[in-house]
């Protein structure tokens, strides 16, 4: 028997609606926000009511574009959180309005594992993916974290940051260095013509697995206001050297605890997700280490680091497989780890 999912996402400031047919993408859609630009980060009130205005158009693009209508679709699978609240609510009421206009199933997703299953979205039947257990760094805006993904359900986090984001950290530096939110992109763009070994930006010693950018992100803030007072436009004249130099730092730290956790698990393949996986140069880095130690490495296409609903449908398809459906009076949640 054949099985449609619809996806929905709606955790932060993207819209977006996907159909999985028997594990094959068909379509994905997504809405972004531009109204946030201006202020330098999301605005959360403005992204509820831009998903309001997104939600009906994306869905319904969604089905055109994979040649279905509603009445093939078997369940709706949902972002639950964590996320915006008020972001949460629209993609999380259109899902169950939905389900009862259509007397379907609802499926409540994690973002999280939403991210570290996008690797299992097929665009063909014979497309590779990953075989548990593995590792996956889950890196974005708000989430950094090694996970051990022993199934679609069960996943262990072995370490994760104490303080700040590995994005935070790329946002934030770029902040001070007074480039556009989100500032991550810009140092990639950046750093491809910039001399990474020119600047050297402090590091944690942090044991075990755990991460640590706040003391990475407050040595950058000093060395640049410190070289500022003897060249006020030391930071336009240099902006290549210090966005590949902190791009390295931030690339090392990442790949440091990833090593260890490799050491201690034995897992012999690694796979990455979370917005900050797009980045060329930590792309490069965990295909370097995993073809180093003879380890299969996933990185995903860059439409599925950041947030989509094709990996809300991919999680909802397995759950699916499961029976674990989610009662109409399931709320969304804010904050939750893996
Ligand atoms: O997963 P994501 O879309 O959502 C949140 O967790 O919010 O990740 C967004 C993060 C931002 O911090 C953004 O700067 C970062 O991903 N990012 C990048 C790149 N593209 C997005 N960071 C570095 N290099 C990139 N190419």
């Amino acid at each position: 028997m054949s099985i449609t999912i619809l996806g929905i996402e709606s955790s932060c400031d993207d819209t977006s609606a996907a159909i999985i047919k028997d594990g094959i993408l068909m379509s994905n859609v997504i809405a972004g926000q531009k109204v946030h630009e201006e202020y330098g980060g999301v605005v959360p009130e403005l992204a509820s009511r831009a998903h309001q205005q997104n939600i009906v158009p994306v869905v319904d693009t969604a089905i055109k574009r994979a040649g279905i209508t509603k009445n093939d679709i078997d369940a709706i699978a949902f972002t639950r959180g964590p996320g915006l609240l008020g972001s949460l609510l629209v993609g999380t009421s259109f899902a169950k309005g939905l389900s009862l206009g259509l007397n379907i199933p609802l499926v409540d997703v994690n973002h999280l594992h939403g991210h570290v299953l996008s690797h299992f979205i097929r665009q063909q039947a014979d497309d590779e993916v990953p075989e548990y257990p593995f590792l996956c760094l889950l890196i974005s805006g708000g989430n950094s974290q090694i996970i051990l993904v022993k199934n679609y359900n069960e996943m262990e986090v072995l370490g994760q940051t104490i303080d700040d984001a590995a994005g935070e950290a790329f946002d934030k530096c770029a902040k001070v260095m007074g480039l556009p939110y989100p500032g991550g992109p810009h140092i990639d763009r950046l750093a491809a013509q910039g001399d990474a070994t020119r600047f050297k930006f402090s590091k944690p010693h942090i044991p075990g697995l755990d991460y640590s950018f706040s003391g990475l992100k407050t040595s950058f803030l000093y060395t640049l206001r410190d070289a500022k007072k003897t060249d006020p436009d030391f930071v336009e004249k240099n902006i290549a050297d210090i966005a590949a130099s902190l791009q390295r730092t931030i690339i090392e730290i990442l790949l440091d605890k990833l090593r260890k956790a490799v050491d201690i698990t034995g897992v012999k393949q690694v796979a990455i997700g979370g917005g900050v996986s797009a980045n060329s140069g930590v792309r490069q880095a965990v295909a370097d280490f995993c073809a180093s130690r003879g380890i299969k490495a996933f990185i995903p296409e860059r439409v599925f680091t950041t947030d989509n609903a094709a990996m809300v449908a991919i999680a909802g398809y397995y759950k699916y497989l499961d029976k674990q459906f989610c009662d109409l009076d399931e709320v969304p949640f804010a904050r939750v780890s893996i």
